[in-house]
């Protein structure tokens, strides 16, 4: 056996050890989120819950961490999550509407495998 052969040998017998020591599979799912929904009002300062359908949850999730951001006009604001750290099979979280401009382009998005947006609703002022 000349040397290529070897590298190469051993480089597919390396892949082959790597993906059999992760033998579970693992599903993308992207929970429809139920509330907020086109027809929420949400006041700045109150607390809410954030809802999301987990009937159809499967057995494993990619990344089962959750985390809740406010959206305006398409744009996340990641820096200051609106809730995070809770498990996304709960279906449900608490959250304080933060101190910001009334109107109604708001959505939320729920991360957990991916980002999923709720539709837009409104925030009014206090
Ligand atoms: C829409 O959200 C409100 C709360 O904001 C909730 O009471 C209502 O059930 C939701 N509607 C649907 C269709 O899920
Ligand atoms: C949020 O959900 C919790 C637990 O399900 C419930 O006790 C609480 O009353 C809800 N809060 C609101 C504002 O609906
Ligand atoms: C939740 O998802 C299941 C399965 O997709 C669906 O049958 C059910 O109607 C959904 N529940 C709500 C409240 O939308
Ligand atoms: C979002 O877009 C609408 C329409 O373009 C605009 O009136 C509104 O001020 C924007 N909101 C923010 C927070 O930038
Ligand atoms: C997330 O929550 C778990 C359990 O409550 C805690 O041990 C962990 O430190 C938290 N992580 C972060 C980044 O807050």
């Amino acid at each position: 056996m000349n040397k290529l052969t070897t590298v190469i040998l051993f480089s597919l017998l390396s892949l082959f050890a790597l993906v059999s020591a992760f033998p579970v599979r693992r599903d993308v799912w992207d929970p429809q989120i139920l509330s907020p929904n086109a027809s929420t009002v949400w006041v700045v300062g109150q607390t809410y819950n954030v809802t999301w359908n987990t009937t159809d949850a499967p057995a494993h999730i990619t990344n089962s961490i959750g985390t809740v951001v406010l959206a305006t006009n398409g744009t996340e604001d990641y820096e200051n999550p609106l809730a995070a750290n809770f498990s996304i099979l709960l279906g449900s979280i608490s959250i304080t509407v933060p101190d910001v401009e009334p109107g109604s382009d708001y959505a939320i998005v729920l991360f957990g495998d991916s980002g999923n947006f709720s539709p837009d609703f409104t925030i009014a002022s206090s």
